[in-house]
């Protein structure tokens, strides 16, 4: 595969699926990159780098195509892509001199050699750890019961940083899309100052629902009665479609969030007949306003077909989590959402945790301490437990 003009959309184009190369699992749809314990979120333009290389592993890529790839047009120059792979190798522990994943082609551009797979027999070794959180699951559980019987649900599960809201829903939604009856589309909201365009995670999620499992009738279900949104997954359509979808949906005209709205809603409930939906948007605090406006609109409008749509945010936090929580709690007043706050970790937890990260049971004197030290918290009780193994 090369990267030429035409992938050169591919920052949403790419596949959706985990890649695995050499112990390590990277999921581009998070920026997820983890081995054994090791696990770290990339920051999204440093995600795209690495998702771009490892699409054409094997093959350089010039830096200029790099970074039409993962700043569009706004890169000014390449010191922002040298900063990436740096910070690349410096994860991965890769050297430069002796490169075991990315190589530089010189004055060219760079080249991923180390081999990849998207094999699921490789995941199970990375898969999510989800501990303590039994109730929560068995909650999700209920939800989608519900969903499958023929009710649109749309829930929020909030809670503050590190708490565990992206490990609990993105477990949640592995564990439906391996029932394999189901549409699954998981979108990050990841600011609106990044450059996110509006309705960025619905995009994401549902460019991820086109290629799973029936993902070629969620697309053709797109064109039939979405059009506006198909036109803006390029890397869902070859040339001619789009210049024959182009012609079917007209140019663009006023209203044209009114027309998105209309078409997202009747494309669901066209999916929704076919089989239950789960569309997972994580970190919605940061979210554009379009994306949390269709997000109200569908809870409000909660005819009955099976949809569930989890969406996690950050509460308490600043503006940002004010302004999304009372969207929720105006929502949640009207019976239109439901609500799910996950609290830090018991005791039990951490102590689970804590066996799980040295290998053996910890006495009652370690974890009071780390529980204490760490206030439940999961993201805390990980730095503790690095900073004490350095
Ligand atoms: N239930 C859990 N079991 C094991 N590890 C967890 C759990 N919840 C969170 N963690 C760990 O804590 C860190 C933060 O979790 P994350 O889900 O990203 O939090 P949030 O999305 O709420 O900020 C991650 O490293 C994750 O692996
Ligand atoms: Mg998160």
């Amino acid at each position: 595969m090369s990267i030429g003009a035409g992938t050169a959309t591919a920052t949403r184009g790419a596949r959706s699926e985990a890649r695995h190369f050499a112990g390590w699992s990277f999921d581009p749809t998070d920026g997820r990159l983890a081995r054994g314990r090791v696990e770290v979120y990339l920051r999204p333009k440093t995600a795209g780098v690495l998702r771009t290389l490892v699409d054409a592993a094997g093959e350089v890529v010039a830096k200029r195509d790099l970074l039409e790839a993962v700043w569009g047009t706004s890169a000014t120059g390449d010191d922002v892509l040298a900063v990436c792979v740096n910070e690349l190798r410096r994860i991965l522990g890769d050297d430069s001199r002796h490169p075991r994943f990315i190589a530089t082609a010189h004055r060219r551009g760079y080249r991923f050699v180390a081999a990849v797979s998207e094999a699921p027999s490789a995941r199970g070794s990375v898969g999510r750890l989800l501990l303590g959180r039994e109730p929560e699951s068995a909650e999700l559980r209920r939800w989608w019961a519900e969903v499958h019987a023929g009710r649109r649900i749309v829930g929020f599960v909030a809670g503050e940083s590190g708490v565990g809201r992206t490990s609990l829903v993105r477990a949640f939604a592995d564990e439906v899309q391996a029932g394999g009856d189901a549409y699954v589309g998981v979108g990050r909201c990841v600011g609106h100052r990044a450059g996110g365009e509006p309705y960025s995670p619905f995009l994401d999620a549902l460019d991820a629902v086109c290629r799973g499992p029936g993902g070629r009738r969620a697309r053709d279900v797109l064109w039939q009665h979405a059009p506006t949104w198909l036109l803006l997954l390029p890397g869902l359509l070859d040339d001619d479609e789009a210049v024959r979808l182009r012609d079917r949906a007209g140019a663009p005209e006023d209203g044209r969030f009114e027309r998105m709205l209309r078409e997202f809603s009747d494309a669901l409930a066209e999916l929704a007949n076919a089989a239950p939906v789960l569309l997972v948007f994580d970190d919605l605090h940061a979210g554009d306003t379009a994306t949390v406006g269709l997000i109200a609109s569908l809870a409000a409008g909660g005819a009955g077909d099976r949809v569930l749509v989890l969406a996690t945010y950050r509460d308490p936090d600043g503006p940002a989590g004010a302004r999304i929580a009372s969207v929720v709690r105006d929502l949640e007043w009207h019976g239109a959402a439901r609500v799910m706050t996950l609290a830090a970790f018991d005791e039990s937890a951490v102590r689970a945790y804590l066996t799980y990260r040295l290998g053996g049971m910890p006495d009652p004197e370690t974890v009071a301490e780390f529980a204490e030290r760490s206030r439940g918290n999961p993201l805390e009780l990980a730095r503790l437990l690095d900073h004490r193994a350095r």
